[in-house]
């Protein structure tokens, strides 16, 4: 029996929803620890009433340095189906802290064994979206080539492509070999899980994301372009010995693995993410007369079920 039904993602978005109340009344405080300590302190409440046994593969860190959503903790009320569950119950908190746009609280959902395990580390990660043949782009790849590539599949110029980059010193040739090369270059501040969700949204403009960003964040992007279609290609980075301990306390044998859509998310999964300030991709948490009102994506790779809900909730 399938573990993935769209009764139980429905269920399951009081779980983002929750987390996004909890760190919307501090977004601009200035305070990122805060933000995101409400955000997990809420999420793991809402985590623990939903019907499943659930496991944390990817979490808030190592059980001795997260208190709380550590990797290995179970949630859920002990009964039910038995889930793998990535989160990260504030995606952006120094966007949260700034009261800047883009801020989501995010959960992926998956049958036992269906995500990797991704350590705390980088990934180098390479997004487009749906409708284009396996392999128009490459990680190994420069940036620029991969443009190219992905403009003569779309029937377009390069000039009029979008790429979506994190504004970060280390992706600098990047940046300049993409603007050479004609295209539109979205950096962003902080996000990469909207970035890479962007690419499968026409109206954003945006047609591939390329950069380094977190792994965990890899794995929850993918396990979205899982269910609405798209090509995702990551590898893990290492900075030093106790980030490939990391990664070896995980499973993750070859450091220099490729790892391809399919086995980030193997199987079926669902993805959640609700908005905590307005951005791209999600409205943020807007409280009037004391009632939340919440903007959250819930998409189902089961069902192929895109949805989109507007949960209205006292506070
Ligand atoms: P946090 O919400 O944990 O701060 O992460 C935000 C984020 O921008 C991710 O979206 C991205 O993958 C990562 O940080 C990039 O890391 P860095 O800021 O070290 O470049």
């Amino acid at each position: 029996m399938k573990h993935i039904t769209d009764d139980l993602a429905f269920a399951a978005a009081r779980v983002p929803i929750a987390a996004a109340i909890a760190a919307a009344k501090l977004a601009g405080r200035g305070d990122e620890k805060a933000a995101d300590q409400a955000a997990v302190d809420a999420m793991r409440t809402a985590l623990n009433s939903m019907h499943m046994k659930g496991r944390i593969v990817i979490g808030e860190g190592e059980r001795d340095e997260a208190p709380m959503l550590y990797i290995g903790e179970e949630v859920g009320n002990g009964q039910g189906p038995e889930l793998d569950i990535a989160l990260d119950p504030l995606e952006g908190t120094t966007l949260t802290a700034k009261a800047m746009a883009n801020a989501c609280a995010v959960i992926a959902f998956a049958p036992r064994g269906g995500l990797l395990h991704a350590p705390d580390t980088y990934m180098d990660k390479l997004a487009i979206g749906p409708g284009y043949e396996e392999g128009v782009v490459d990680l190994d790849a420069p940036a620029d080539e991969n443009a190219r590539r992905l403009a003569k599949a779309k029937g377009v110029k390069v000039e009029d492509l979008g790429v979506c980059v994190l504004d970060r010193p280390r992706h600098g040739d990047i940046i300049a070999a993409l603007r050479k090369a004609g295209c539109r270059v979205h950096l962003i501040t902080d996000g990469d899980v909207a970035g890479v969700i962007n690419c499968t949204k026409a109206e954003t403009g945006i047609d591939m994301y390329v950069g380094q960003g977190g792994a965990p964040e890899g794995v929850l992007a993918a396990a979205a372009l899982k269910c609405v279609g798209g090509q995702f290609q990551g590898r893990l980075v290492f900075r030093n010995d106790d980030e490939r301990a990391r990664a070896e306390r995980t499973g993750v044998t070859d450091f220099k693995r490729r790892y391809f859509l399919n086995e980030l998310v193997k199987d079926d999964a669902m993805f959640l993410a609700t908005g905590v300030t307005h951005g791209s991709l999600l409205d943020g948490v807007r409280v009037e007369n004391g009632i939340a009102h919440t903007h959250t994506l819930i998409l189902n790779a089961a069902t192929r079920t895109v949805s989109e809900v507007r949960v209205k909730q006292p506070v």
